[in-house]
């Protein structure tokens, strides 16, 4: 997204997080910023860039960090299963697809394909979500049924990560089901790079062939997650530091 339209009123508000990781990269000037983005901040109006700080200064003092250090992120990244509006800026969206897309890939086969469901699109996802559940139990009582569509309304943006296998002479299925894994994992430390919540979830409806069939997938593919992202609405929980020791020994 050119630096220009955030620096809309309108978008201001909407792209709010992802303009704080913006400003603060141009107030640190530490990381790679194009020649042309930064003729673009030289020529912003002064009392612009003041709204900007103003605004983006708790933020900034909360996610002191931010944009975290891969390092960091990679060290501390959490889930948030309670996520609520708003959802990822388009910018902040790019950022986290184009993660999805540098997972490792043995064969550069690309095996994984993404569906991104926001808006009233995640009604339509609870309406098949509850088509699946309907076709096993179909005797489910009103208040059931509004518990399984509201699954889909978890989260203002879900990316659907889906494993897209080719045949391939040197690269067996389950290790393109790997690559499609880990471009769940590096969507969700993009995420929490960028100070945005997400989980990754899966159950039931991930293995189901009405929810595949109403998704579009092909007899080959597989849904390797769910991954729900938006605005963390709970305080992170603290996670146990794990011993490297534990789990890692010289061999
Ligand atoms: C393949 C996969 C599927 C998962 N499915 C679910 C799920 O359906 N529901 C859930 O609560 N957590 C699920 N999780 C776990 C969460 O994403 C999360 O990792 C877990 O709650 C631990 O929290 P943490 O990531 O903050 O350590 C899944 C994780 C993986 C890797």
């Amino acid at each position: 997204m050119p630096y220009n339209s955030i620096f809309s009123t309108k978008s201001l508000i909407e792209n709010y997080r992802g303009l704080c990781v913006v400003v603060k990269q141009k107030l640190n000037a530490c990381l790679t910023v194009s020649f042309k983005n930064r003729r673009q901040y030289r020529y912003t109006k002064p009392s612009t860039l003041r709204i900007f700080s103003l605004m983006t200064k708790p933020m900034i003092k909360k996610h002191s960090k931010a944009p975290m250090s891969a390092i960091e992120a990679l060290q501390t990244r959490s889930s948030s299963p309670r996520l609520t509006e708003p959802g990822p800026s388009p910018q902040s969206l790019t950022y986290i697809c184009k993660s999805a897309l540098r997972a490792a890939d043995h064969g550069m086969i690309r095996p994984w394909r993404f569906l991104i469901v926001e808006g009233d699109s995640r009604e339509k996802l609870g309406e098949l979500f509850l088509k699946a559940s309907l076709t096993k139990s179909p005797n489910l009582k009103p208040q059931q049924k509004e518990i399984i569509k509201t699954k889909a309304l978890r989260a203002p943006t879900i990316i659907i990560a889906i494993a897209n296998p080719q045949d391939h002479p040197k690269v067996p299925i389950i290790e393109q089901e790997y690559s499609a894994a880990a471009a769940v994992q590096n969507m969700s430390l993009a995420a929490f790079a960028l100070g945005i919540g997400s989980v990754w979830r899966t159950g039931a409806f991930a293995y189901d062939a009405i929810v595949h069939e109403g998704l579009g997938l092909n007899k080959d593919e597989k849904i390797i997650g769910f991954l729900y992202i938006g605005t963390r609405s709970s305080a992170a929980k603290p996670f146990v530091e794990l011993d490297t020791t534990d789990y890692f020994k010289a061999w």
